[in-house]
């Protein structure tokens, strides 16, 4: 194997977390971007010295809670990544995309993400890849604290139909290897599905069942109501209207990407395993906390 240096951006995050592992398991050099980190992906200078010289880089737009205009947000941080990774002339870049970035409307918070892949495109980096991950597992977690108070799960999305999710440990790996491969041989755009669809209904059997409550319900909230509960966490109504727009866009049109699965873009954790070794000990330590 050639040893490589390889920055990441979103070091910290569900997804940078596990391409660092991943990195560093198989001997690479990584340079970790996020403010925790020291290195601000929102500093242009910062970010330019954190890629020059790198082999390759990660690139991901951090979800802003804070932000008035999500799309306008996702802009300007995306023109600074962009503008590093040209100045410091990284010759290989993986970015952290989503499935149905490839539309162009009605998709709330993957518009940005839809720009930035369009951003990219126009630079001419010789390997480029954009990876478009399912629903992450991760995303339950934000459940965690409401089962644990009203003993029932709820979000906006319906309960019957049936949508890909994946462990971000799966897309952390996918990543490292695209980033690290000898020779590189990637298509422009990667999506991945997960190991399976699950409907809500099923995701909170499987997450019940880890935690003791194998009949534990799911509720659809209004879009209303799960706007409200947005704004009472003291997210921006920028990001609670995006995050809606997205769940309406689930709801009618579905996620479902360009490709029907397949080997290549099914991936190995299932939601029982997420449920086990990440669901469990977040609601553990929650409900330990409510106690
Ligand atoms: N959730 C989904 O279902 C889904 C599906 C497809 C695609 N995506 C995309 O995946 C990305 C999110 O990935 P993730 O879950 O790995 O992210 P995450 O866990 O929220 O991590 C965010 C990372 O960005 C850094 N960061 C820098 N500036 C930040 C800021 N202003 N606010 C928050 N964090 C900031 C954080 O570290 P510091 O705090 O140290 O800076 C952290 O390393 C987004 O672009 C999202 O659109 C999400």
């Amino acid at each position: 194997m050639t040893k490589k240096t390889i920055a990441v951006t979103g070091a910290t995050g569900h997804v940078g977390k596990a391409v660092v592992a991943r990195l560093k398991e198989a001997g690479h050099d990584v340079r970790k971007v996020s403010r925790s980190s020291g290195v601000p992906d929102d500093d242009l200078i910062a970010l330019t010295n954190a890629f020059y010289g790198a082999d390759a880089a990660f690139l991901m737009i951090p979800p802003d809670f804070k932000a008035a205009n999500l799309r306008k947000r996702s802009d300007e941080l995306g023109a600074k990544l962009a503008m590093a990774v040209k100045a410091a002339g990284v010759r290989r870049v993986v970015f952290l995309s989503s499935l149905n970035a490839h539309l162009r409307a009605d998709t709330g918070p993957i518009l940005g993400l839809h720009d930035m892949e369009e951003r990219l495109n126009a630079l001419e980096i010789p390997e480029l890849v954009h990876l478009r991950p399912a629903y992450f597992m991760e995303n339950h977690l934000g459940g965690v604290h409401f089962i644990s108070h009203h003993g029932f799960y709820a979000a906006a999305l319906r309960p019957d139909i049936a949508i890909p999710m994946i462990a971000t440990i799966d897309i952390g790996a996918k990543a490292a290897e695209i980033l690290a491969a000898e020779p590189f041989g990637e298509p422009r755009v990667r999506e991945l599905l997960g190991p399976r669809d699950y409907t809500m209904t099923q995701a909170a059997r499987i997450l019940g069942a880890s935690i003791g409550k194998p009949d534990l319900k799911y509720v659809q909230l209004s879009y209303d109501e799960a706007r409200q509960a947005m704004l009472d966490m003291d997210l921006t109504t920028g990001y609670a209207d995006a995050m809606t727009e997205l769940s309406r866009h689930m709801n009618d049109t579905l996620l479902e990407g360009t490709e029907a699965r397949s080997a290549v873009n099914t991936t190995p954790t299932a939601l029982e395993q997420f449920a086990q070794a990440v669901f469990r000990p977040a609601y553990e330590e929650a409900a330990a906390v409510a106690r």
